[in-house]
């Protein structure tokens, strides 16, 4: 069931006009082979290329990858967000039941900070600097609730500053985002995304530009916020140490594809695809000893106009030429892995992955 809105359903603009789309059982968020493509002077950019995941209320979904390996873009595909005119998106994308892809604007509008929000790494691209803080929240609110007055929208925006940690926040209302510091202010942006209490909460490498103290104590917020509305959250990410911290499940993004999904434990500890072994020996905090070798993934990301053949990742591959031809003509498709719900799109056997784990990366440290 859905949880209750603050306002009763039934008042104009407060819900969406395709109940008979809308299921309450399953995972709240379905995306499935989602494609979004972009035509460019330079070609065609297939930032999305086929990719699948669900999201239950409750839990978080980790998206990781090399910078362009599509997790904006999916993201922003999510929520509506792209250029209708130069963005071709296929595929399902399902929230709370509903169907979003060739929904109207204004339907995916009515549902955009409503029901679902995005926390985006820059808060000064969310917050504009001419507006106060506290009005710009106050105004996310009335948006979605437009029979509040002034005055309830005003104090329904402190209590979110004050609940995201900003002290005296109704003196903190009138201030401009340049008077917060940019911990705060990534509160701030925080507390504009939940202030109409989304049940889907897509935050887009939130704690990157915090020091660690701040990216800690932002974590555990959003931890608190989920627990007590029980919302689904995505968290996009470079930083394996993060999703380790938050996630419940795993997607390791590559090209615009999925090539790696599951529980944390199981691509954190148990990784099958070379590419996620890459990006976990990458990552120094993430070893036992900083004096150990680390892996780093040989060569660049691709270009998504000119996707190479077969499996993407091939050309950066140790392992690429033990299947003959098969990684330069064969696209890999996710398969099971070996645990339950754990899927990799590699050519390589679970035997002889598990194997090659086994004796060239596990000893670096990561399976720890
Ligand atoms: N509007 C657009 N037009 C053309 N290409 C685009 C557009 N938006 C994104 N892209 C391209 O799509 C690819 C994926 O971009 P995306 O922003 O999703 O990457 P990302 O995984 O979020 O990377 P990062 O970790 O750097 O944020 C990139 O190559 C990017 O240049
Ligand atoms: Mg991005």
């Amino acid at each position: 069931m859905d949880r209750p809105k603050s306002v009763p359903s039934g008042q104009p603009g407060d819900r969406p006009s395709v109940p008979e789309q809308r299921s309450t059982s399953g995972p709240y968020l379905r995306v499935d082979d989602l494609r979004v493509r972009f035509d460019t002077e330079d070609g065609v950019v297939r930032a999305v290329d086929g990719v699948s995941f669900t999201v239950e209320r409750g839990r978080t979904l980790g998206i990781v990858g090399e910078s362009g390996s599509g997790k904006s873009v999916t993201s922003l595909a999510i929520l509506g967000l792209h250029n209708a005119k130069r963005t071709t998106i296929t595929g399902e994308i399902s929230v709370g039941g509903r169907q979003l892809v060739g929904l109207p604007e204004e339907e995916v509008r009515r549902l955009r900070g409503r029901d679902m929000a995005m926390i985006f790494q820059d808060p000064l691209s969310a917050l504009h600097p001419y507006y106060t803080v506290g009005r710009q929240i106050a105004e996310a609110y009335r948006v979605h609730h437009p029979g509040a007055g002034r005055r309830e929208a005003r104090q329904r925006a402190v209590d979110m500053l004050g609940r995201v940690g900003i002290p005296q926040p109704a003196r903190r209302f009138d201030q401009y985002p340049h008077e917060f510091s940019g911990g705060m202010r990534q509160r701030a942006m925080i507390a504009m995304a939940l202030v109409n209490d989304p049940d889907l909460v897509i935050a887009d490498e939130p704690t990157t530009a915090l020091d660690v103290t701040v990216q800690a104590q932002i974590l555990d917020l959003l931890a608190d916020l989920q627990a007590e509305f029980h919302s689904a959250i995505i968290m996009i990410t470079h930083d394996l140490g993060v999703v380790s911290q938050v996630a419940d499940d795993v997607l390791v993004m590559y090209g615009g594809r999925a090539v790696e999904r599951g529980s944390v434990e199981q691509v954190l500890r148990r990784p099958q695809h070379p590419y996620t072994w890459g990006l976990l020996s990458s990552v120094p905090s993430l070893h036992g000893d900083a004096d150990e070798d680390l892996v780093p993934i040989r060569g660049n990301p691709p270009s998504l106009i000119n996707l190479p053949s077969g499996c993407s990742f091939h050309p950066r591959c140790r392992y690429a030429d033990r299947n003959g031809d098969r990684s330069r003509t064969e696209v890999p498709q996710l398969r099971p892995a070996g645990g339950e719900g754990h899927l990799v799109a590699c050519h390589l056997s679970t035997e002889e992955r598990t194997r090659l784990y086994r004796e060239d990366i596990a000893h670096v440290g990561v399976a720890r």
